[in-house]
């Protein structure tokens, strides 16, 4: 709490987070020792998600919702506020679970955590899995989404085109230009799109 502010995310408004400004500040002061601070920031890839399902509520509304790497909970408040039935979030950091715990009474919303790696097991018994912006290590993304062609979930994935985005089998669902800063991304507005795998 002592290294971020409360903001609202530039495209997800309706969701309150507490945010840092700078990565590598927020890295420096939690150990360079630990993983990046992911949970920090609202990444693009959430921010695109978590816009779709408040738009479309009729995804998550009166569903179990999984937000598999959650970060700073982003997305799963997203889904809360969207209306579904059961919301948990899962992240292997252990920083994720006290974003995600301090978000959720930011918005005053109920939101279940899980710290296990998911990716471990087989796909629990959810009715959509949402993920933002998990492709951006090889080893992360081939893990994520070979877990996700396994469940029989509906699956949301939010991307801004990271390195490792698989080049075939996703429909494009939504296409936004997101703002973001040059510190973070190099540039100031980018584009992101939500996907479903193909043939669901
Ligand atoms: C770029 S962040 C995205 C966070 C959030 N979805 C968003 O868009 O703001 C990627 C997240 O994936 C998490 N992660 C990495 N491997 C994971 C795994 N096996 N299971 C769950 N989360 C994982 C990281 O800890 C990090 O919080």
């Amino acid at each position: 709490m002592a290294h971020t502010q409360v903001r609202r995310p530039a495209f997800v408004p309706e969701v309150q987070l507490h945010l840092a400004d700078d990565i590598d500040v927020l890295w420096r002061t939690v150990g360079i020792d630990t993983p990046p601070p992911y949970w920090g920031f609202a990444w693009l890839g959430g921010q695109a998600v978590a816009r779709y399902v408040l738009d479309h509520p009729e995804q998550v509304a009166g569903l179990r919702v999984l937000d598999l790497a959650t970060g700073s909970g982003l997305v799963a408040l997203a889904a809360v506020a969207a209306g579904a039935a059961e919301v948990t979030a899962a992240d292997i950091d252990p920083y994720s679970a006290a974003a995600v715990a301090l978000n959720a009474r930011l918005n005053g919303a109920t939101v279940r955590f899980v710290a296990d790696d998911l990716l471990m097991a087989e796909p629990p018994a959810v009715d959509v899995v949402l993920v933002g912006d998990v492709c951006y290590e090889q080893e992360m993304a081939r893990r994520m989404l070979s877990w996700l062609a396994r469940t029989e979930a509906r699956v949301l994935l939010g991307d801004p085109g990271r390195s490792y985005l698989p080049q075939g089998g996703l429909v494009t669902l939504a296409s936004y230009e997101i703002p973001t800063t040059r510190s973070l991304e190099g540039v100031q507005v980018k584009r992101v799109r939500v996907f479903s795998p193909a043939a669901r």
